[in-house]
Order: structure tokens, then C-alpha cells, then sequence
């Protein structure tokens, strides 16, 4: 009976810590990731317009900075103890044990943002996109596993 019980618990703990929805830990990887993958995908918009492929278009590049802006704002909570590991999150032991460094790095994604939230026209946006762009390398060299 006591086998049984355990054998149960085992099997139920099995599967609630596989899903993020009773896990605070792995909830917060699920929205980190989720996050970046929207961040990601402004990448080849926002680097077409910066080689003339695309037009400027003011509405697009400022709601996009200013939605990052906050998205950079909401990662700092998104790395919470608990969050180490699961659904192969490609955060690195750094993201937790150098804290400050990481926080810095996403000052810096959200600086950039706030340059794209400003740009209102071509030229700032040229002057603006690298720095937003270098803050992704910046800080996946350190901080996430490829
Ligand atoms: C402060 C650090 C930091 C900054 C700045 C940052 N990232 Fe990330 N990024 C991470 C970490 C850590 C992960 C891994 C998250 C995980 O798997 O839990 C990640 C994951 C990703 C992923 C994979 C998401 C998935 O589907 O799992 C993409 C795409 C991505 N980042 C794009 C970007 C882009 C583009 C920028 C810049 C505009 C950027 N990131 C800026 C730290 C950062």
C-alpha cells in the first residue's frame, strides 16, 4: 500500500513538473522563451529596412521599440529561482549566479528598444538599429547556450 501510494506521487510529480502550468519556474522559461521568439522574429523586418530593402515605416519600427521596450522590462522577473532548468531552456548557470551582469545586459536590449521607439525617420533608425542589434549578441554570448 505504502509502494503504491509512492509509486503514485512519483507518477503524478512526474507529470506536473512537465507542465508549466503548475510550475512557476517552468511557466516563466515558457513566457522567456516565448518572448525572445517575438523579439526574434522583428529581426529580419527591422534589419531589411537598415539595408534599404524595406521602407521606413515609422509606425511599425516605434510600436515594435516601444513593445520591447516593456517586453525587456517584463525578462528581468522571467528568471526567477526555479527557473534553472526545464523545457530545454538555454539559459546559462550565469543568468543566476552573476545577476547584476545579466540585468545589465537587458538595460541595454531595453535602451536599444527605446532608441527604435524614438526613430522618426530613416536616419535616426539607422543611427539607432545597431545598438539594439549588438545588445542581442552581447549578452547571448555570455548568457545563453547554442
Ligand atoms: C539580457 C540577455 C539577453 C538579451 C539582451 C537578449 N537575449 Fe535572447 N535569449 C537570452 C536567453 C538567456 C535566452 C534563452 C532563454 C531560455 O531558453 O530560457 C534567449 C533566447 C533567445 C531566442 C530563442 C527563443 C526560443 O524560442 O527559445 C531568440 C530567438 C532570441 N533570444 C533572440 C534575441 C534577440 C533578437 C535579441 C536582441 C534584440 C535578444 N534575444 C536579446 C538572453 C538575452
Amino acid at each position: 500500500m505504502k509502494n503504491l501510494l509512492a509509486t503514485i506521487l512519483v507518477i503524478c510529480f512526474g507529470a506536473m513538473s512537465a507542465s508549466a502550468q503548475d510550475d512557476p519556474g517552468l511557466a516563466a522559461i515558457e513566457a522567456r522563451q516565448a518572448i525572445m521568439s517575438y523579439i526574434g522574429s522583428n529581426m529580419r523586418p527591422l534589419s531589411g529596412i537598415m539595408r534599404g530593402r524595406s521602407d521606413f515605416e515609422a509606425g511599425y519600427v516605434q510600436s515594435t521599440g516601444r513593445a520591447i521596450q516593456a517586453m525587456a522590462k517584463a525578462l528581468t522577473l522571467l528568471f526567477p529561482e526555479g527557473s534553472e532548468e526545464g523545457l530545454e531552456t538555454k539559459a546559462l548557470p550565469a543568468v543566476f549566479a552573476r545577476r547584476a551582469d545579466f540585468l545589465a545586459k537587458l538595460q541595454a536590449l531595453e535602451s536599444g528598444a527605446a532608441g527604435l521607439a524614438a526613430a522618426n525617420s530613416l536616419e535616426g533608425f539607422n543611427a539607432a538599429f545597431p545598438a539594439f542589434a549588438e545588445s542581442c549578441q552581447s549578452c547571448h554570448s555570455q548568457f545563453r547556450s547554442d
